[in-house]
């Protein structure tokens, strides 16, 4: 699509954009859609946004990279093109933003949530990685997708899928879903403690969070009655995290009452018993095959018409397979929606 040098270029209001060593991951809140920016493409980003229109973008270019003007016009008419495809500006005549542009005001509700969120995913501190080779510099790309090992974060699913438990919560809640905001498989407990945050902006008092987890890491897989599990190794220190620091995580946010409900042990054990009545929202994130099995099967049929399951791995085989074939056993006709590059959801029908 052609632009004329006088297109202008506003934000849009769902767009988060996050920076780090000049690359830009640039997310569409309300669809989830993002687009990630090299140096190159995030300078691109700084200028239209800055100039505000393509004419001043050309000009701010120009002056930094070695190109012609004709180059950079037919470039940056295709980057306005693909940045308004999924929804992360409006290129119409409409004022520009630049830095003197005061914050669009967001209600207090909104600025706690996504404070929350920021916290509990580690981009307030920006969070270095891990894994068995070392220590990773903070890389806002990948912890935005949820896609390292955060060495500091209360959660690990990056910013689109808390996102997502945010928007489905919230959908719960306006729609009157009856139930409780579970999640199996719970790690330092950030999602959890994010679903706290959500019952208490609302000032809803009576509905609980089940905080669901061995707090001793994965189960040893059991690999004769589960083979698909075998990809999962026995001993997984990073994933262990106990009730007390999660508790104390809770705590640190000023989450931790009654409405926060632990249960300990393996899903296989607690889940057949639990003392969980009405669901609204149901969060899977216990990786193995028997882990998501074991959910599904104990608690599926206590999730309300209406009410909606998160599944966080389905890129894994293990969940995926589990998933799957729960869904086909129990002629589950509810369309899959796809989250990011790992979740999934979908909503029990209210028929
Ligand atoms: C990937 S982590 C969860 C991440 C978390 N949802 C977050 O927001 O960061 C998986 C968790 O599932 C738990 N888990 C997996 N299978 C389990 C089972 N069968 N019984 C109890 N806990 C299980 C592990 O202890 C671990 O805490």
């Amino acid at each position: 699509m052609d632009h004329s040098p006088d297109t202008q270029i506003a934000i849009n209001r769902d767009t988060v954009v996050e920076v780090h060593d000049g690359e830009a991951i640039i997310v569409n809140m309300s669809t989830f859609d993002y687009i990630e920016l090299d140096r190159v493409g995030t300078a691109m980003w700084n200028a239209l946004l800055d100039g505000g229109t393509l004419n001043a973008a050309l000009d701010t270019l120009l002056a930094r990279f070695d190109t012609d003007r004709a180059t950079l016009e037919t470039d940056l008419s295709e980057f306005i093109g693909q940045l308004a495809a999924v929804g992360l500006i409006d290129a119409e005549p409409i004022a520009p933003r630049n830095d003197a542009t005061p914050l669009a005001p967001r209600s207090a509700i909104d600025l706690y949530l996504d404070l929350l969120i920021r916290t509990v995913g580690g981009f307030t501190i920006r969070d270095d990685a891990r894994n068995r080779r070392g220590v990773f510099p903070y890389h806002v790309g990948n912890r935005v997708q949820g896609r390292d090992m955060p060495g500091e974060a209360m959660s690990m699913i990056g910013l689109i899928r808390l996102n997502n438990v945010r928007a489905l919560a919230e959908r719960a809640l306006t729609d009157g879903v009856a139930g409780d905001f579970v999640e199996t498989g719970v790690w330092r407990g950030g999602t959890t403690i994010l679903m706290r945050g959500i019952l208490a902006a609302h000032q809803i008092t009576d509905r609980s969070v089940w905080v669901v987890d061995s707090f001793e890491g994965l189960p040893a897989p059991d690999v004769e009655q589960f083979p698909l599990d075998a990809m999962w190794p026995a001993e997984q220190g990073y994933l262990k995290v106990s009730l007390d620091d999660v508790r104390a995580n809770f705590d640190s946010l000023q989450l931790l009452d009654d409405q926060v409900v632990f249960l300990k042990g393996w899903f296989s054990e607690t889940l057949p018993t639990a003392p969980i009545e009405q669901i609204a929202l149901l969060r899977l994130d216990g990786d193995l095959y028997e882990s998501t099995m074991d959910t599904l099967n104990n608690l599926y049929a206590k999730v309300s018409p209406g009410g909606y399951v998160i599944i966080d791995d389905y890129n894994l085989e293990s969940c995926r397979v589990a998933v799957d074939e729960f869904r086909e056993k129990r002629a589950i006709a509810s369309p899959l929606q796809v989250i990011d590059w790992a979740g999934v959801w979908w909503q029990v029908p209210t028929a």
